[in-house]
């Protein structure tokens, strides 16, 4: 098996090392993955610098959190999954970036479907985050609007391709020119570049409107406060990420007189709390839309697992999709 393991808690090239090991023979409820396609997201680059709220003893050999390959063997009562494809889930008990993976069978999920690999990998996370976040906070109405930051990343254009599904309105921030152009392709409604005059640019892109969910991958002083100022009276503001870190910030008029309501979420704790047939039921609705080729989310560029730090230093330029390792068997 080859995969790769963090040695130290730092800066992702430094941190990080291709490993040689032979795989373990599964347990009794587990199997081996031969995996097609594993994703690499920010937050494997915010746990691996330590500032996930995750932090794995090391060396830690589970990195990679989803993907996507065919159960090529198991212990004796995963049988039944031999032969078949499955999403690997964002559990952290076991690492995606990998050729091979040994995981318990509840930690993966049977697909019967022939979509693209690619597609696939990027299925577990990023999506069902959207997803929840669109129905937990704010019962949404056609017409209703939705603010956000980091709107052209991976996470924001689910927000918008499940917002427009929906009849749902979309308000954008994004912090350059290039990347409010793809959120406009992608269907969002209105776009704002990040800069002076934010709260001001945000009321006016809205007219006489409001949002009723703001959401924020970034933390710190870094839109939330503006678009939290144009919520309605008992709206949301949610924050999921924070990739530039720092406390969330709210605007303290919004709280007081429009009773917004300020809070988080992390997928890990809705995929550890929801039922299986909770789980099994929202990637299905994503399987079909894949399988329907409904949907196909920008892929920036693939490589090897060898070439980890070329793909590390790729995933954290300006790009217009998601980086992801492949493997050939
Ligand atoms: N809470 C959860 O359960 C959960 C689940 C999934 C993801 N997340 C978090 O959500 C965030 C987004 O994930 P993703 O997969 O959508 O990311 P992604 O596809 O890699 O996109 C990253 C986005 O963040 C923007 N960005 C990065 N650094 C920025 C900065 N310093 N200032 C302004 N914008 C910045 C990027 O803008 P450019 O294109 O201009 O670089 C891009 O829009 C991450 O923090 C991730 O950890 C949380």
């Amino acid at each position: 098996m080859t995969r790769l393991i963090m040695t130290a808690f730092g800066e992702p090239v430094d941190s990080v090392a291709l490993d040689t090991t032979p795989i373990r023979a599964p347990d009794a409820e587990e199997v081996v993955v031969k995996m097609e396609a594993a994703t690499i997201n920010p937050g494997d680059f915010l746990l691996i610098r330590g500032q996930y709220p995750i932090r794995p003893a090391l060396p830690y050999h589970h990195l990679g959190v989803e993907g996507v390959g065919w159960v090529v063997s198991s212990g004796g009562s995963a049988r039944d999954l031999v032969g078949k494809r499955v999403l690997v889930l964002p559990t952290y008990r076991q690492g995606a970036w990998a050729d091979e993976v040994v995981a318990s069978r509840d930690n993966v999920m049977e697909i019967d479907s022939d979509a693209d690999g690619l597609q696939l990998a990027m299925l577990p996370l990023n999506p069902i985050t959207a997803q929840v976040m669109l129905n937990r906070f704010v019962q949404l109405e056609p017409g209703d609007w939705v603010g956000q930051t980091a709107a052209n990343g991976a996470v924001g254009q689910w927000v918008i391709e499940l917002a427009k599904r929906r009849g749902l309105k979309t308000l954008n921030l994004v912090r350059r020119e290039a990347a409010a152009e793809t959120v406009l392709r992608h269907g969002g409604d209105r776009v704002v570049v990040m800069g002076d005059d934010l709260e001001q640019r945000i009321h006016d892109a809205l007219g006489d409107q409001k949002l009723s969910l703001a959401l924020d991958a970034l933390g710190g002083d870094t839109g939330m406060a503006e678009l939290s100022s144009a919520l309605k009276f008992g709206g949301y503001a949610v924050n999921y990420g924070s990739l530039i870190g720092g406390p969330a910030q709210i605007s303290t008029e919004a709280l007081i007189v429009n009773e917004v309501r300020s809070t988080g979420f992390w997928f890990y704790n809705w995929l550890t709390r929801a039922s299986r047939a909770e789980v099994e039921s929202a990637y299905r609705s994503f399987l079909t839309l894949l399988d329907a080729a409904a949907l196909n989310v920008p892929v920036e560029a693939t490589y090897q697992l060898k070439d980890f730090r070329e793909a590390f230093k790729h995933a954290e330029t300006e790009r217009a999709g998601k980086i992801l390792f492949v493997f050939d068997h």
